[in-house]
């Protein structure tokens, strides 16, 4: 059966460059990471450094290794972060902050991830009273995963980093998908990435490597952070074999090829728009499309129905359902689950 796995793009592969680039590696280029001696991490942390626009980089087993070091770096034991009420960090990752960084969580409700900022101002804990834990860093998603990929423009993030700064904040942000805000605005990732003291992004999403995601700031937030890495088991040796994935999906080329993603996710909200069905489909900013039933309906046998028909997807709440385009699906891919979708909702009994 034809499937298309529209279920996330951490599903994604690599491509046939990358293949290329790891069978180029021999000994010379591999080395102990622990001991800094990788010279093919060395290479795509510097890489990473330069094209987000900061001091240094540091190569993480995974995106929510990466914001748990990022957090262990900016904000100590017993204080409070501010967390966005749908983000990544809140809703997957497993209470990381809490249970491991001892960080109290509070949530800030949002418009697509960007706050009233007077409204959080009176979330801010009065660093001078006996009762209080301070708050002490605040954090930010873009693009916006429960949001739809909705990105935070370049003055919103201005409007963060400015808050942070006037209650004596730390600014993180997950922009695990970073670089989906940048060539989805026709900016450069650096106008997304320069008012955050932190950044954390994935190289094992639409850019599709098999493993990694790496974090950036300062020299000092790095140093920290590559000892909270080794603490939470995250040192890895001659890690320079799946790094060199990495080196092939920071070029220029592999960034742009996200726009194939979000005009597919486009192609796929109209399609489905098309099929006059009683739903909202969302207007996707990026590669995430969300669709919300009007009607009462059980979303987990929608699911279990598609999967039947070779359409893979997630729902993400009791009434919504999220489709990712990635590498690996194409326009082709797209009209084939326009049509099973349609075949599948005109006909299930909810
Ligand atoms: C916004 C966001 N942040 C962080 C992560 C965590 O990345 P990983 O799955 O590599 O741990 C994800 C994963 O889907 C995500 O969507």
């Amino acid at each position: 059966m034809r499937i298309v796995d529209l279920r996330s793009d951490t599903v994604t592969k690599p491509s046939p460059e990358m293949w290329e680039m790891i069978k180029s590696l021999d000994n010379s280029k591999l080395g102990d990471d622990v001991l800094g001696e990788d010279p093919t991490i060395n290479e795509l942390e510097e890489k990473a450094a330069k094209i987000i626009g900061k001091e240094a980089a540091l190569y993480v087993t995974s995106g929510t290794q990466g914001n748990l070091v990022s957090m262990l770096s900016q904000a100590n034991p017993g204080e409070e972060i501010m967390l966005e009420e749908l983000s990544h960090i809140y809703k997957n990752e497993v209470g990381s902050a809490a249970r491991i960084g001892g960080l109290m969580i509070r949530t800030y409700p949002s418009n697509k991830g960007v706050p009233d900022f007077k409204e959080i101002q009176k979330m801010i804990r009065n660093k001078d009273n006996i009762h209080q834990p301070p708050s002490t860093l605040l954090c930010a998603e873009n693009t916006h995963n429960y949001h739809g990929g909705a990105v935070i423009k370049p003055e919103d993030l201005y409007n963060f980093k400015e808050f942070a700064e006037m209650n004596d904040l730390k600014f993180h942000l997950d922009g695990a998908r970073i670089f989906n805000a940048s060539v989805a605005s026709n900016l450069p990732v650096t106008e997304f990435t320069k008012h955050a003291d932190s950044i954390m992004f994935c190289l094992s999403k639409g850019l599709s490597c098999p493993v990694g995601s790496l974090v950036a700031g300062s020299q000092n937030f790095i140093s920290k952070a590559r000892k909270f890495r080794k603490m939470v088991g995250g040192g890895m040796r001659q890690a320079g074999i799946i790094a060199s994935f990495g080196l092939i999906a920071l070029e220029p080329k592999w960034i742009k090829r996200l726009e194939e993603d979000h005009k597919n996710a486009k192609i796929l909200a109209d399609g489905l728009r098309n099929l006059g069905l009683n739903v909202e489909v969302y207007s996707p900013e990026t590669n995430i499309l969300i669709v919300e039933f009007l009607d009462k309906v059980r979303i987990l046998k929608i699911i279990r129905s598609l999967a039947d028909e070779g359409i893979l997807a997630f729902n993400i709440d009791k009434q919504k359902i999220r489709f990712v385009t990635h590498y690996g699906i194409n326009e082709d891919d797209i009209q084939y689950s326009i049509e099973k979708i349609g075949i599948v909702l005109k006909g299930i009994s909810f």
